[in-house]
């Protein structure tokens, strides 16, 4: 399916249906109101009403905000994929609302048909977006803008959901040097002999029951005369079956996920790279599998880090913050950058605190989690700030090693994951540094906002529009 904006007068454009965005109170004036009626319609928020004689798509918004459309979007292009229709016109009222339609369009119409025979197929072919306004080449980058940070979205959502066979550390490694290349991005890879000599024993001992061999990628976009350099560090578990601490069944399934903070970062360089952003970007990401075996590492082992902190494991399942330990003490000695942010699908307590919609946001610098708040609420993702504190901190504590992998007490464990995290956070580096933990944000078997079954993107919205935001 094609989206397009055009410079034209929406009745000069020809579509199969016309969809029209409707509140409670544009409906008293429609002059289809008697029919809309007779259908029971009263413009609730995602209802829908087609009216096929007249070639109109009523669709309910509570209001004219941009996540209301973006919802009310989404359940339009369902309604409209299950149709024989071939094409739709939109009317594009405002430069404030376009990117939700084109987030509600493109994000609520994907689906992930690559493991079945038939996929269903559906008639429509393109979405027309017009506007007749004066300012239509600041709409024109608007529309440019959110349709490449939409198709980033995409990008990394069909990663996650790819299945842990097909996408395992290697394959990563494959696609991280073909966006390499396709994007002009620098790309460099630490295999497992390259992570020995850079002494990453946490990240090592994780994947070690693996058949596929762990790796770091590396990959940078450098613009020529760069405002900011941010580094991004993704926890890339193509499988978290649990280690030797083994999960339950039943939260073993959808573990494929735990790969989803890796290919965001993916998402995210892609999309700084084809805005042609002036910010220096530089992802990091940890690729391992952690697997059962003779040789998988254990509870009571006590890894050497690259830093040379000392962990006691206590849990094998609290295998992403080993790898991200390792990686994020890589990035800081790599890259001197102005921010650090690391995407992670960490901890189950974190979904405990804030619900499965939200990315729980941590660290020390009370204006970067402002900044990013504030573009947050701008990208259509939700976020919510969990607080370090001194109390939660001291239960990392071990008896043997510098550091327990798991807390002591089971309240708070997003924050105390976070808190490992901050350890292995250079004295220099702790105010521009963010942990997201995305683990209920990644993935849902529900679909909710323009997120259908699977993986939903998280990140990608959210830091394309705060590198966007930067000065
Ligand atoms: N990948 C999981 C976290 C997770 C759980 C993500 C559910 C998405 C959905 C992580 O590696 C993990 O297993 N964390 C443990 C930590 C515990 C052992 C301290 C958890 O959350 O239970
Ligand atoms: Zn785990
Ligand atoms: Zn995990």
């Amino acid at each position: 399916m094609n989206i397009q904006l055009l410079n034209k007068n929406t009745s000069d454009v020809k579509a199969d249906v016309l969809v029209q965005f409707l509140t409670p109170d544009d409906l008293a004036g429609h002059v289809q109101i008697r029919v809309l009626n007779q259908a029971g319609f009263k413009a609730e928020q995602d209802s829908i009403c087609f009216l096929h004689e007249k070639g109109i798509l009523a669709c309910g918004i509570a209001s004219k905000d941009a996540d209301d459309v973006r919802s009310a979007c989404a359940c339009m292009i369902k309604t409209l994929k299950s149709t024989n229709y071939e094409s739709a016109k939109i009317e594009v009222i405002c430069n404030d609302t376009l990117p939700a339609i084109v987030e509600g369009v493109v994000l609520g119409g994907y689906e992930f048909n690559d493991y079945k025979s038939e996929p269903k197929k559906s008639a429509l072919k393109e979405i027309l977006l017009s506007s007749d306004a004066l300012d239509f080449d600041v709409l024109e980058k608007t529309f440019n803008d959110a349709v490449i940070i939409a198709n980033a979205t995409c990008f990394t959502r069909d990663i996650v959901n790819t299945a842990p066979q097909e996408m395992h550390p290697q394959s990563m490694v494959a696609l991280a040097q073909k966006l390499a290349s396709e994007n002009s991005l620098e790309c460099n890879i630490l295999q497992e002999d390259d992570l020995a000599k850079e002494k990453m024993g946490a990240m090592l001992a994780v994947g070690r029951a693996s058949i596929h061999g762990s790796a770091l990628i590396h990959l940078s976009y450098k613009p020529t005369n760069p405002k900011k350099v941010i580094s991004l560090i993704g926890k890339g578990l193509t499988y978290d079956s649990g280690g030797l601490s083994l999960k339950p069944a039943a939260s073993m399934v959808t573990m494929k996920m735990d790969k989803a903070g890796a290919c965001g970062v993916l998402g995210m360089i892609k999309a700084a790279s084809e805005l042609k952003l002036d910010v220096e970007i530089h992802a990091f990401i940890g690729a391992v599998e952690n697997m059962i075996g003779g040789n998988a590492y254990k509870p009571d082992d006590v890894l050497v880090s690259r830093s040379k902190t000392t962990i006691e494991v206590r849990n094998t399942d609290a295998e992403g913050r080993l790898v991200l330990a390792d990686v994020l003490d890589y990035a800081q000695d790599t890259v001197k950058a102005d921010y650090i942010f690391d995407f992670a699908t960490l901890t189950g307590a974190c979904m405990v605190a804030l619900g499965q919609y939200t990315t729980g946001i941590m660290g020390h610098s009370h204006k970067l989690k402002h900044d990013i708040s504030k573009a947050a609420s701008n990208s259509g993702e939700l976020t919510g700030s969990l607080p370090f504190n001194r109390h939660l901190a001291k239960l990392l504590k071990s008896e043997i090693a510098d550091i327990s992998n798991t807390s002591s007490k089971p309240y708070g464990g997003a924050i105390t994951a976070g808190l490992f995290l901050d350890k292995f956070i250079k004295e220099e580096n702790k105010k521009r540094w963010l942990h997201f933990d995305i683990a209920g944000s990644a993935y849902t078997e529900t679909p909710w906002d323009c997120n259908g079954y699977g993986a939903t993107g998280a990140g990608v919205r959210l830091i394309s529009q705060y590198l966007k935001s930067i000065k």
